[in-house]
């Protein structure tokens, strides 16, 4: 079931509840409606990707309520601060490199070194970042291939059942995502266009909106094999279930836990000892479709 509250205290005190629970919750924001989970909790990641029905993994804006909580983090540069001074709270994402210490779940990125970080302007979003305490993970509340939210109906229609709650606070002021740009020291890469025009040109790569356009960079430098029961001689193997494995995906065969754990795992794979990667049987069931569409891909010649 899932219930619409309109935004109140007690609307905000219940979907604090169900975050800090690990569950997702719409929440409105003054670009469109998003899906908010704790970015520092990667089963509750997972189940945004479960709600949405995403066959693939991309990585997620993280919003927080201020700088300093930006800053625990990512790095921002002088220009990120200039830009971050003139535009937040507002419609501006800013793609910053990851603190890895910051205590974000590897999900949220999909393993890339960077973070997309906005501080939104909507009085309910700020209301919930501010209650749970924690960065909140929020992709657009719709199931994947469907069109942005811009009203609590639109995220009923698309997620209804599928998530416990929807905060209604009435059609989003601006009705189009936020800008995305990438900052990187006093370079400016203009991912998405949006409500703020900072007179950039568009990247040709755009944002990461295909699994296909994931840099490299972060796949396994090692060959890997799928589908393995036992390790070879030199493999490092990924386990799953009763398939063990030198780093266990999910020991219960639980798909959500695997999720949320694949990205650390292939990290840890990366720089073992072994020259050689293997990854046991995933089932092909709800978020195992997203892990082995990543895990194909890690294990494509390049
Ligand atoms: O207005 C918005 O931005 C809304 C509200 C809810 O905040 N959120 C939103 O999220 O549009 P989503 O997940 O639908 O779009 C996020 C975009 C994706 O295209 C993703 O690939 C890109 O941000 N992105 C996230 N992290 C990135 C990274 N580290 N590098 C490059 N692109 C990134
Ligand atoms: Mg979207």
């Amino acid at each position: 079931m899932t219930r619409v509250l309109p935004f109140s205290d007690e609307a905000i005190g219940e979907a604090a509840r169900l975050i800090a629970a690990g569950q997702p919750v719409a929440m409105p924001t003054e670009t469109v409606y998003g899906l908010a989970a704790d970015a520092t909790d990667g089963e509750a990641v997972a189940r945004i990707y479960a709600a949405k029905g995403r066959p693939s993994f991309n990585p997620l804006i993280v919003h927080v309520p201020d700088v300093a909580a930006a800053a625990e983090f990512a790095s921002l540069s002088s220009e990120a601060e200039q830009l971050a001074a003139r535009h937040w709270p507002g419609p501006l994402t800013m793609v910053l490199p990851l603190r890895p210490t910051g205590g974000l779940s590897s999900l949220v990125t999909a393993g890339l070194p960077t973070v997309a970080v906005r501080i939104p302007s909507h009085p309910a979003m700020q209301a919930l970042l501010r209650a749970t305490g924690k960065p909140l993970a929020a992709p657009s509340a719709n199931a994947s291939g469907s069109i942005s939210p811009t009203r609590a109906a639109h995220v009923l229609k698309s997620l209804g059942g599928r998530i416990p709650l929807i905060v209604d606070a009435g059609p989003c002021a601006r009705g189009i995502e936020s800008t995305i740009v990438a900052v990187d020291g006093d370079r400016l890469r203009l991912l998405r266009p949006g409500p703020i025009d900072l007179g950039l040109e568009l990247e040709a790569v755009g944002s990461i909106e295909a699994p296909g356009q994931l840099a490299s960079h972060y796949a396994p430098s090692k060959p890997v094999r799928l589908n393995a029961e036992r390790p070879g001689d030199d493999e490092y193997l990924i386990g799953f279930g009763d398939v063990g494995g030198d780093f266990n995906l999910s020991a219960d065969a639980d798909v959500v836990e695997a999720a949320s754990r694949l990205f650390d795992a292939l990290h840890e794979a990366d720089s073992a000892a072994q020259p050689l990667i293997a990854v046991a049987p995933i089932p092909e069931e709800g978020l195992g479709a997203a892990i082995n569409d990543r895990l194909r891909k890690a294990a494509a010649p390049r």
